[in-house]
């Protein structure tokens, strides 16, 4: 078990978003966050990488407690969130934004090889290394959030809503993305609402409402419920 995560329990002062989320992660799967506005998506992610306070519930990471770890200590053990809204450095360069991306001694002396690796990727960006971070366009910026992820070598990749405003044919780009660094073996937790790209890049998927885990199964069974339809397919 790559993830495990027991009863999280999150409060934003006496407002109470989380109430005892349970989730389990294995090595080289791919998992889905679904949910609806204000279900607890984001602040379970937070939750997990340490950039909140949490009121209850455990965290391990490779069988290591680790819910009171620091965000830099826990993208040093591997897990690394590509935050919502992307959160580039606008007046730095995309190289310069990559480069923030390496978090260890490891990954800073292997980020020319990183950096190679993502550039294969995101071929785009390529021609604009140099360019400031603020000038590029919603998908190559999402693009640069991607790839500074990526540059930390990480063993799990947590994206909150990598398609948030993008055009259809780059949505399709970024999940063909996310299916190449899964099949390199990198561990995927991804928050979603485009619910047909995760169920086909995802094997499971957890739904939450209301703070709570409402349904999980496979991303199979996910695309049969009726429920989640009604909900997010407006079939
Ligand atoms: N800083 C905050 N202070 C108070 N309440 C907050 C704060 N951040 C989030 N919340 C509340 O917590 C709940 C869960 O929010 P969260 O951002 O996790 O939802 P989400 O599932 O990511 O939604 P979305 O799809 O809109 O991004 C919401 O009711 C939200 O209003
Ligand atoms: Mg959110």
């Amino acid at each position: 078990m790559l993830l495990r995560v027991r009863d999280l329990q999150v409060h934003y002062g006496p407002f109470q978003a989380l109430f005892g989320v349970s989730l389990e992660i294995d090595e080289g799967e791919a998992v889905c966050l679904l949910g609806g506005n204000g279900a607890g998506k984001t602040t379970t992610l937070r939750a997990l990488m340490g950039a909140l306070p949490i009121s209850g519930g455990t965290v391990e990471l490779l069988g290591q407690r680790v819910e009171h770890r620091a965000s830099h200590e826990l993208a040093a053990m591997g897990m690394i969130h590509v935050p919502e809204g992307r959160e580039l450095f606008p007046s730095l360069t995309v190289l310069e934004n990559l480069e923030l991306g390496c978090v260890t001694p490891g990954t800073r002396r292997r980020s020319a090889e990183t950096l190679a690796v993502v550039l294969d990727l995101f071929p785009a960006l390529r021609g604009r290394r140099r360019q400031l971070a603020g000038t590029l366009s919603g998908g190559e910026q999402q693009m640069v959030a991607i790839g500074r992820g990526l540059m930390g070598r990480p063993k799990l990749l947590m994206l909150d809503e990598p398609s948030l405003g993008l055009a259809p044919v780059l949505v399709d780009a970024v999940f063909a993305t996310l299916e190449r660094i899964k099949a390199e073996g990198t561990t995927i937790v991804v928050v979603e609402q485009h619910i047909h790209h995760a169920l086909r890049v995802c094997g499971r998927g957890y739904v939450l409402e209301g703070g709570r885990i409402a349904q999980e199964g496979s991303t199979a069974d996910l695309g049969r419920s009726d429920r989640l339809r009604a909900a997010y397919l407006g079939m």
